[in-house]
Protein backbone atom coordinates (compact mmCIF):
# COMPACT_ATOMS: atom_id res chain seq x y z
CA UNK A 1 0.00 0.00 0.00
CA UNK A 2 1.43 3.18 -1.46
CA UNK A 3 0.74 5.50 2.29
CA UNK A 4 2.79 2.81 3.72
CA UNK A 5 5.73 3.05 2.40
CA UNK A 6 8.83 3.87 4.24
CA UNK A 7 11.24 6.43 3.34
CA UNK A 8 14.56 5.79 3.59
CA UNK A 9 16.70 7.78 5.19
CA UNK A 10 19.99 6.52 7.01
CA UNK A 11 18.38 8.01 10.38
CA UNK A 12 15.21 5.43 9.86
CA UNK A 13 15.28 3.13 12.58
CA UNK A 14 13.22 -0.07 14.13
CA UNK A 15 10.95 2.52 15.55
CA UNK A 16 9.48 3.69 12.30
CA UNK A 17 9.89 0.01 10.65
CA UNK A 18 7.68 -1.61 13.41
CA UNK A 19 4.94 0.28 13.83
CA UNK A 20 3.90 1.67 10.04
CA UNK A 21 4.94 5.12 10.46
CA UNK A 22 7.16 6.99 7.89
CA UNK A 23 9.83 8.87 9.70
CA UNK A 24 9.80 11.93 8.18
CA UNK A 25 12.67 13.06 5.12
CA UNK A 26 15.55 14.45 6.39
CA UNK A 27 16.87 17.41 5.02
CA UNK A 28 20.37 17.77 3.94
CA UNK A 29 21.60 20.36 6.40
CA UNK A 30 21.46 18.22 9.66
CA UNK A 31 19.74 15.35 11.22
CA UNK A 32 16.95 16.83 12.84
CA UNK A 33 16.38 19.17 9.97
CA UNK A 34 12.56 18.81 8.84
CA UNK A 35 10.19 20.21 5.77
CA UNK A 36 6.46 19.54 6.24
CA UNK A 37 3.84 20.71 3.88
CA UNK A 38 0.02 20.51 4.95
CA UNK A 39 -1.86 19.39 2.09
CA UNK A 40 -5.33 18.41 0.60
CA UNK A 41 -4.62 14.33 0.43
CA UNK A 42 -6.68 11.10 -0.33
CA UNK A 43 -5.99 8.73 2.61
CA UNK A 44 -6.80 4.91 2.86
CA UNK A 45 -8.65 4.85 6.12
CA UNK A 46 -11.27 2.38 5.01
CA UNK A 47 -9.48 -0.21 2.60
CA UNK A 48 -10.26 0.44 -0.94
CA UNK A 49 -12.77 3.78 0.19
CA UNK A 50 -10.53 6.97 -0.51
CA UNK A 51 -11.42 9.53 2.64
CA UNK A 52 -10.21 13.47 1.32
CA UNK A 53 -8.63 14.40 4.45
CA UNK A 54 -5.41 16.68 5.18
CA UNK A 55 -1.96 15.15 5.33
CA UNK A 56 1.29 16.30 6.75
CA UNK A 57 3.54 15.90 3.34
CA UNK A 58 -0.19 14.22 2.38
CA UNK A 59 0.27 11.51 4.26
CA UNK A 60 -1.47 8.93 6.84
CA UNK A 61 -0.43 8.26 9.01
CA UNK A 62 1.92 11.62 9.78
CA UNK A 63 5.44 11.00 9.09
CA UNK A 64 6.90 11.32 12.56
CA UNK A 65 9.59 13.37 14.15
CA UNK A 66 12.45 12.65 15.78
CA UNK A 67 14.52 14.82 17.51
CA UNK A 68 17.24 14.20 19.94
CA UNK A 69 16.79 15.72 23.72
CA UNK A 70 19.13 19.11 24.18
CA UNK A 71 19.08 19.30 20.42
CA UNK A 72 18.07 21.71 17.99
CA UNK A 73 15.43 20.72 16.03
CA UNK A 74 14.18 22.93 12.54
CA UNK A 75 10.98 22.40 10.73
CA UNK A 76 10.26 23.84 7.68
CA UNK A 77 5.59 24.18 7.67
CA UNK A 78 4.75 25.63 3.90
CA UNK A 79 1.17 25.53 4.29
CA UNK A 80 -0.08 24.47 0.93
CA UNK A 81 -3.85 24.46 1.93
CA UNK A 82 -6.21 26.95 1.08
CA UNK A 83 -6.75 28.62 4.65
CA UNK A 84 -4.80 29.60 7.09
CA UNK A 85 -2.84 27.76 9.88
CA UNK A 86 -0.31 27.25 12.68
CA UNK A 87 1.75 24.33 13.81
CA UNK A 88 1.79 23.71 17.74
CA UNK A 89 4.26 21.27 19.53
CA UNK A 90 2.31 19.71 22.24
CA UNK A 91 4.33 19.40 25.66
CA UNK A 92 7.46 20.75 24.28
CA UNK A 93 8.84 23.35 26.85
CA UNK A 94 9.33 25.71 24.30
CA UNK A 95 10.55 29.35 23.27
CA UNK A 96 7.01 31.01 23.47
CA UNK A 97 7.78 32.69 19.77
CA UNK A 98 7.33 29.16 18.80
CA UNK A 99 4.54 27.27 20.27
CA UNK A 100 2.36 28.12 17.40
CA UNK A 101 -0.83 29.55 18.78
CA UNK A 102 -2.08 32.41 16.37
CA UNK A 103 -1.94 36.01 17.38
CA UNK A 104 -1.00 34.88 21.09
CA UNK A 105 2.43 33.67 19.91
CA UNK A 106 2.49 34.48 16.28
CA UNK A 107 0.74 35.56 12.48
CA UNK A 108 -0.98 32.72 10.94
CA UNK A 109 0.41 31.15 8.35
CA UNK A 110 -1.59 32.11 5.16
CA UNK A 111 -1.85 30.19 2.34
CA UNK A 112 0.98 29.40 0.20
CA UNK A 113 3.28 30.87 3.10
CA UNK A 114 5.82 29.26 5.15
CA UNK A 115 6.91 29.82 8.66
CA UNK A 116 10.17 27.93 10.40
CA UNK A 117 10.21 26.81 13.66
CA UNK A 118 13.13 26.42 15.45
CA UNK A 119 13.24 24.58 19.01
CA UNK A 120 15.37 22.87 21.35
CA UNK A 121 14.03 20.43 23.31
CA UNK A 122 14.52 20.04 26.81
CA UNK A 123 12.93 16.90 27.29
CA UNK A 124 12.91 13.36 25.89
CA UNK A 125 9.46 11.22 25.27
CA UNK A 126 6.52 10.74 23.15
CA UNK A 127 5.07 14.46 22.22
CA UNK A 128 2.88 15.53 19.06
CA UNK A 129 2.20 18.21 16.50
CA UNK A 130 -1.02 19.74 15.34
CA UNK A 131 -2.56 23.16 13.97
CA UNK A 132 -3.81 25.34 16.42
CA UNK A 133 -6.04 26.80 14.18
CA UNK A 134 -9.79 25.86 13.18
CA UNK A 135 -8.88 22.85 14.52
CA UNK A 136 -12.49 21.08 14.98
CA UNK A 137 -11.42 20.52 10.73
CA UNK A 138 -7.86 20.75 10.74
CA UNK A 139 -7.02 18.05 13.43
CA UNK A 140 -9.97 16.20 12.65
CA UNK A 141 -9.07 15.59 8.61
CA UNK A 142 -5.96 14.16 9.55
CA UNK A 143 -3.05 16.68 10.61
CA UNK A 144 -1.80 15.03 13.76
CA UNK A 145 1.38 13.87 13.99
CA UNK A 146 4.09 12.25 16.68
CA UNK A 147 7.36 13.97 17.85
CA UNK A 148 9.80 11.74 19.23
CA UNK A 149 12.23 13.19 21.25
CA UNK A 150 15.20 10.52 22.01
CA UNK A 151 16.67 10.12 25.39
CA UNK A 152 20.15 12.32 25.53
CA UNK A 153 23.02 10.07 25.79
CA UNK A 154 23.61 9.09 29.63
CA UNK A 155 24.97 6.21 31.26
CA UNK A 156 22.01 4.52 32.51
CA UNK A 157 19.69 4.53 29.89
CA UNK A 158 19.78 3.81 26.18
CA UNK A 159 16.95 4.14 23.59
CA UNK A 160 18.30 0.28 22.54
CA UNK A 161 17.20 -0.66 25.87
CA UNK A 162 14.31 -1.49 23.82
CA UNK A 163 14.62 -3.74 21.26
CA UNK A 164 11.62 -2.49 19.40
CA UNK A 165 9.95 1.58 19.87
CA UNK A 166 6.16 1.20 18.12
CA UNK A 167 4.79 4.79 18.15
CA UNK A 168 1.09 4.28 17.94
CA UNK A 169 -1.05 6.85 17.00
CA UNK A 170 -5.09 6.26 18.20
CA UNK A 171 -7.77 7.93 16.43
CA UNK A 172 -11.43 7.45 15.57
CA UNK A 173 -12.43 8.91 12.20
CA UNK A 174 -15.82 10.75 11.58
CA UNK A 175 -16.38 8.04 8.49
CA UNK A 176 -19.16 7.23 6.08
CA UNK A 177 -19.17 3.78 4.90
CA UNK A 178 -17.89 5.35 1.62
CA UNK A 179 -14.60 6.66 3.44
CA UNK A 180 -16.03 10.38 3.09
CA UNK A 181 -16.32 12.38 6.11
CA UNK A 182 -19.36 12.65 8.20
CA UNK A 183 -20.05 16.06 9.87
CA UNK A 184 -16.98 16.37 12.71
CA UNK A 185 -19.17 18.35 15.13
CA UNK A 186 -22.86 18.02 16.07
CA UNK A 187 -24.00 20.96 18.38
CA UNK A 188 -25.75 18.46 20.49
CA UNK A 189 -22.55 16.46 21.04
CA UNK A 190 -20.20 19.24 21.15
CA UNK A 191 -22.46 20.45 24.77
CA UNK A 192 -21.83 16.91 26.07
CA UNK A 193 -18.86 14.60 25.54
CA UNK A 194 -17.97 15.94 22.27
CA UNK A 195 -18.54 14.46 18.85
CA UNK A 196 -16.95 11.12 18.67
CA UNK A 197 -15.92 9.59 15.33
CA UNK A 198 -16.85 5.69 14.42
CA UNK A 199 -14.22 4.72 12.74
CA UNK A 200 -11.30 3.59 14.77
CA UNK A 201 -7.65 3.34 14.42
CA UNK A 202 -3.82 2.99 15.77
CA UNK A 203 -1.79 4.48 12.74
CA UNK A 204 -4.68 4.81 10.18
CA UNK A 205 -4.92 1.03 10.77
CA UNK A 206 -8.49 -0.70 12.28
CA UNK A 207 -7.90 -3.12 14.52
CA UNK A 208 -4.20 -3.78 13.17
CA UNK A 209 -1.45 -6.42 14.01
CA UNK A 210 1.64 -5.72 14.42
CA UNK A 211 5.26 -7.52 14.35
CA UNK A 212 7.67 -6.63 16.95
CA UNK A 213 10.79 -9.04 18.14
CA UNK A 214 10.32 -12.18 20.62
CA UNK A 215 11.27 -12.37 23.65
CA UNK A 216 12.48 -8.61 23.81
CA UNK A 217 11.33 -5.10 25.91
CA UNK A 218 9.56 -3.29 23.34
CA UNK A 219 8.06 0.25 24.08
CA UNK A 220 4.98 1.24 23.08
CA UNK A 221 4.43 5.37 22.65
CA UNK A 222 0.46 5.49 22.97
CA UNK A 223 -0.76 9.07 21.64
CA UNK A 224 -4.37 10.44 22.09
CA UNK A 225 -4.23 12.27 18.90
CA UNK A 226 -8.25 12.24 18.74
CA UNK A 227 -10.35 15.26 18.95
CA UNK A 228 -12.23 13.84 21.44
CA UNK A 229 -12.54 10.52 22.74
CA UNK A 230 -10.77 8.97 25.86
CA UNK A 231 -9.16 5.21 25.34
CA UNK A 232 -8.49 3.15 28.27
CA UNK A 233 -5.97 0.33 27.17
CA UNK A 234 -5.37 -2.85 28.85
CA UNK A 235 -3.02 -5.77 27.80
CA UNK A 236 -4.71 -9.01 28.01
CA UNK A 237 -3.39 -11.62 30.30
CA UNK A 238 0.47 -10.49 30.21
CA UNK A 239 2.29 -8.02 32.65
CA UNK A 240 2.89 -4.51 31.12
CA UNK A 241 4.50 -1.86 32.65
CA UNK A 242 3.60 2.07 32.63
CA UNK A 243 7.00 3.76 31.97
CA UNK A 244 6.01 7.65 31.36
CA UNK A 245 2.77 9.42 31.25
CA UNK A 246 3.05 12.43 28.91
CA UNK A 247 6.79 12.21 28.25
CA UNK A 248 7.90 12.14 31.51
CA UNK A 249 9.12 9.07 33.39
CA UNK A 250 7.69 7.73 36.34
CA UNK A 251 10.24 7.14 39.20
CA UNK A 252 9.73 3.71 38.53
CA UNK A 253 7.92 1.08 36.51
CA UNK A 254 4.06 0.65 37.61
CA UNK A 255 2.14 -2.26 36.32
CA UNK A 256 -0.27 -1.49 34.20
CA UNK A 257 -4.02 -2.99 34.82
CA UNK A 258 -6.19 0.08 32.65
CA UNK A 259 -4.62 3.35 32.12
CA UNK A 260 -6.99 6.25 30.24
CA UNK A 261 -5.52 8.60 28.43
CA UNK A 262 -7.65 11.91 26.93
CA UNK A 263 -8.05 13.75 23.86
CA UNK A 264 -3.95 14.65 23.29
CA UNK A 265 -2.14 12.74 26.39
CA UNK A 266 0.31 9.79 25.66
CA UNK A 267 1.34 7.02 27.69
CA UNK A 268 4.05 4.80 27.41
CA UNK A 269 3.93 0.94 28.08
CA UNK A 270 6.86 -1.58 27.78
CA UNK A 271 6.07 -5.10 27.54
CA UNK A 272 8.17 -8.09 27.32
CA UNK A 273 7.12 -9.61 23.95
CA UNK A 274 5.94 -13.74 24.10
CA UNK A 275 7.81 -16.42 22.19
CA UNK A 276 7.86 -15.91 18.08
CA UNK A 277 4.52 -17.01 16.69
CA UNK A 278 2.60 -16.08 19.64
CA UNK A 279 0.60 -12.76 20.14
CA UNK A 280 -0.08 -9.79 23.00
CA UNK A 281 -3.90 -8.22 22.98
CA UNK A 282 -4.54 -4.95 23.51
CA UNK A 283 -7.59 -3.92 24.68
CA UNK A 284 -9.56 -0.25 24.30
CA UNK A 285 -12.26 -0.05 27.46
CA UNK A 286 -15.47 1.11 27.04
CA UNK A 287 -17.46 1.92 29.56
CA UNK A 288 -17.45 -1.41 31.90
CA UNK A 289 -16.12 -3.70 29.06
CA UNK A 290 -13.21 -4.35 27.00
CA UNK A 291 -12.78 -4.65 22.91
CA UNK A 292 -9.80 -5.79 20.93
CA UNK A 293 -8.15 -3.20 20.13
CA UNK A 294 -4.84 -4.16 18.04
CA UNK A 295 -2.44 -6.87 18.52
CA UNK A 296 1.44 -7.49 18.98
CA UNK A 297 2.74 -10.93 16.95
CA UNK A 298 6.28 -11.62 18.46
CA UNK A 299 8.48 -12.87 15.22
CA UNK A 300 12.16 -14.42 15.91
CA UNK A 301 14.76 -10.85 15.10
CA UNK A 302 18.08 -11.21 15.72
CA UNK A 303 18.42 -8.38 19.36
CA UNK A 304 21.40 -6.31 20.16
CA UNK A 305 20.76 -7.02 23.79
CA UNK A 306 19.16 -10.11 25.64
CA UNK A 307 16.36 -8.59 27.88
CA UNK A 308 16.60 -8.50 31.21
CA UNK A 309 14.04 -9.01 34.36
CA UNK A 310 13.35 -5.45 35.17
CA UNK A 311 11.87 -3.10 32.88
CA UNK A 312 14.31 -0.51 30.92
CA UNK A 313 13.55 3.03 32.47
CA UNK A 314 14.50 6.34 31.08
CA UNK A 315 16.07 9.21 32.97
CA UNK A 316 13.71 11.86 35.30
CA UNK A 317 13.30 15.06 32.34
CA UNK A 318 14.99 17.94 34.35
CA UNK A 319 11.68 19.56 35.57
CA UNK A 320 11.94 22.03 38.56
CA UNK A 321 10.01 21.25 41.86
CA UNK A 322 7.28 23.35 42.76
CA UNK A 323 7.83 24.36 46.56
CA UNK A 324 4.31 23.11 47.85
CA UNK A 325 4.87 25.18 51.15
CA UNK A 326 4.91 28.66 48.88
CA UNK A 327 3.37 27.62 46.30
CA UNK A 328 0.84 30.49 45.69
CA UNK A 329 -3.02 28.88 45.30
CA UNK A 330 -5.16 29.78 41.95
CA UNK A 331 -8.82 28.47 41.44
CA UNK A 332 -10.37 27.63 38.48
CA UNK A 333 -14.16 26.22 38.20
CA UNK A 334 -14.85 24.70 34.48
CA UNK A 335 -18.76 24.93 34.01
CA UNK A 336 -21.47 24.29 30.91
CA UNK A 337 -22.90 27.42 30.18
CA UNK A 338 -25.28 26.19 27.70
CA UNK A 339 -26.09 29.45 26.19
CA UNK A 340 -26.07 29.91 22.50
CA UNK A 341 -24.92 33.89 21.69
CA UNK A 342 -26.87 34.58 19.06
CA UNK A 343 -24.40 35.76 16.46
CA UNK A 344 -20.86 36.54 16.08
CA UNK A 345 -19.27 39.57 14.91
CA UNK A 346 -19.73 38.24 11.08
CA UNK A 347 -23.49 37.48 11.96
CA UNK A 348 -22.99 34.03 12.51
CA UNK A 349 -24.28 32.24 15.22
CA UNK A 350 -21.93 31.26 17.96
CA UNK A 351 -21.74 28.64 20.19
CA UNK A 352 -20.52 29.04 23.87
CA UNK A 353 -21.22 25.96 25.93
CA UNK A 354 -18.12 26.24 28.29
CA UNK A 355 -16.34 27.97 30.49
CA UNK A 356 -13.63 28.82 32.84
CA UNK A 357 -14.27 30.94 35.92
CA UNK A 358 -17.31 32.26 34.15
CA UNK A 359 -15.87 33.22 31.54
CA UNK A 360 -15.74 31.69 28.03
CA UNK A 361 -13.41 32.05 25.39
CA UNK A 362 -13.41 35.35 23.90
CA UNK A 363 -11.50 34.82 20.46
CA UNK A 364 -8.45 36.15 19.66
CA UNK A 365 -7.53 38.72 16.71
CA UNK A 366 -4.47 41.10 16.46
CA UNK A 367 -6.70 44.32 17.65
CA UNK A 368 -7.54 42.15 20.21
CA UNK A 369 -6.19 39.90 22.67
CA UNK A 370 -8.59 38.86 25.50
CA UNK A 371 -7.21 39.29 29.05
CA UNK A 372 -5.28 36.00 30.93
CA UNK A 373 -6.92 33.71 33.35
CA UNK A 374 -3.98 34.12 35.36
CA UNK A 375 -0.83 36.36 35.92
CA UNK A 376 1.95 34.31 37.22
CA UNK A 377 5.34 35.58 38.27
CA UNK A 378 8.22 34.30 36.51
CA UNK A 379 10.40 31.24 38.74
CA UNK A 380 7.60 31.31 41.63
CA UNK A 381 5.77 27.96 42.26
CA UNK A 382 1.72 28.00 42.21
CA UNK A 383 -0.79 25.40 43.12
CA UNK A 384 -3.53 25.31 40.35
CA UNK A 385 -7.21 23.85 42.15
CA UNK A 386 -9.40 22.85 39.46
CA UNK A 387 -12.83 21.72 39.43
CA UNK A 388 -14.80 20.09 36.78
CA UNK A 389 -18.07 21.07 37.87
CA UNK A 390 -19.65 19.50 34.78
CA UNK A 391 -21.09 15.81 34.13
CA UNK A 392 -18.64 14.92 31.41
CA UNK A 393 -14.52 14.29 31.43
CA UNK A 394 -11.94 17.50 30.56
CA UNK A 395 -8.39 16.72 29.48
CA UNK A 396 -6.80 20.05 30.41
CA UNK A 397 -3.80 20.99 28.80
CA UNK A 398 -1.69 24.12 29.87
CA UNK A 399 0.97 25.17 27.27
CA UNK A 400 4.62 25.99 28.25
CA UNK A 401 5.26 24.26 31.59
CA UNK A 402 4.79 20.51 32.66
CA UNK A 403 2.97 20.04 35.96
CA UNK A 404 2.36 18.05 38.60
CA UNK A 405 -0.45 16.23 39.59
CA UNK A 406 -0.35 15.90 43.40
CA UNK A 407 -3.99 15.50 44.49
CA UNK A 408 -7.48 14.48 43.57
CA UNK A 409 -11.07 14.33 45.54
CA UNK A 410 -11.66 11.18 43.65
CA UNK A 411 -8.47 9.02 43.62
CA UNK A 412 -5.30 8.04 45.82
CA UNK A 413 -2.61 10.45 43.74
CA UNK A 414 0.94 9.19 43.50
CA UNK A 415 2.05 12.58 42.62
CA UNK A 416 3.03 12.66 38.57
CA UNK A 417 4.60 15.11 36.31
CA UNK A 418 2.28 15.67 32.95
CA UNK A 419 1.22 18.18 30.23
CA UNK A 420 -2.60 17.33 30.08
CA UNK A 421 -4.50 16.00 32.81
CA UNK A 422 -7.45 14.14 32.53
CA UNK A 423 -10.55 15.38 34.64
CA UNK A 424 -13.32 12.66 35.69
CA UNK A 425 -17.00 14.59 36.00
CA UNK A 426 -17.26 16.38 38.99
CA UNK A 427 -13.67 15.72 40.15
CA UNK A 428 -11.56 18.22 41.88
CA UNK A 429 -7.39 18.02 40.74
CA UNK A 430 -4.84 20.19 42.45
CA UNK A 431 -1.77 20.50 39.94
CA UNK A 432 1.42 22.20 40.84
CA UNK A 433 4.50 24.06 38.86
CA UNK A 434 7.04 26.32 38.61
CA UNK A 435 6.31 29.44 36.41
CA UNK A 436 9.68 28.83 34.96
CA UNK A 437 8.99 29.68 31.33
CA UNK A 438 8.10 33.27 30.42
CA UNK A 439 5.02 34.02 27.75
CA UNK A 440 1.28 33.93 27.18
CA UNK A 441 0.52 29.86 27.21
CA UNK A 442 -3.15 28.33 26.34
CA UNK A 443 -5.04 26.90 29.27
CA UNK A 444 -7.76 24.42 27.33
CA UNK A 445 -9.71 21.35 27.03
CA UNK A 446 -8.22 18.86 24.04
CA UNK A 447 -12.03 17.60 23.82
CA UNK A 448 -11.66 20.08 20.55
CA UNK A 449 -14.96 21.13 20.39
CA UNK A 450 -15.45 22.02 24.44
CA UNK A 451 -12.22 24.34 23.50
CA UNK A 452 -13.69 26.10 20.66
CA UNK A 453 -16.93 26.23 22.24
CA UNK A 454 -15.57 27.79 25.58
CA UNK A 455 -13.28 25.71 27.65
CA UNK A 456 -10.04 28.12 26.82
CA UNK A 457 -7.86 30.48 27.79
CA UNK A 458 -3.96 31.37 28.55
CA UNK A 459 -2.10 32.15 31.48
CA UNK A 460 0.63 35.06 31.34
CA UNK A 461 4.29 34.08 33.25
CA UNK A 462 6.10 37.60 33.07
CU1 LIG B 1 -2.27 20.02 21.89
CU2 LIG B 1 -3.22 23.87 22.70
O1 LIG B 1 -2.71 21.95 22.35
CU1 LIG C 1 -0.03 22.05 23.80
CU1 LIG D 1 -13.62 19.36 27.77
Amino acid sequence: MKRRTFLSASLLSTLALTACVPSLKVKQRGPYEYEIRLQAANFELIPGRQTPGLGFNGEYPSPMIRAKQGQPVIIDVINELDEPTTIHWHGIRIDIAMDGVPFLSQKPIMPGEHFRYEFTPPDAGTFWYHPHMNSVVQLGKGLVGLLVVEEADNPHFSPDDYAADLPLMLKNWHLNEDGSFKPLSIPRYAARMGTPGNYETVNGMNRPTMTVPANAWVRLRFANVDNTLVYTLRVKDRPAYIVSIDANPLPEAKPLKHHSIGAGMRVDIAIKTPAAGEEVVIENGKGRLFFDFMRLRSEDRPLKKIAGSTVPMPPANPLSEPDLDKAEKQFFVFEWEGAVTPADRAGKGKHAFWTINRRAWEGMSPENIPEPLAKLELGKSYIFDLKNNTPHRHPIHIHGVMFKVIKSNKKKIEPFYTDTVLMEKNERVQIAFVADNPGRWMYHCHVIEHMKTGLMGYIEIA
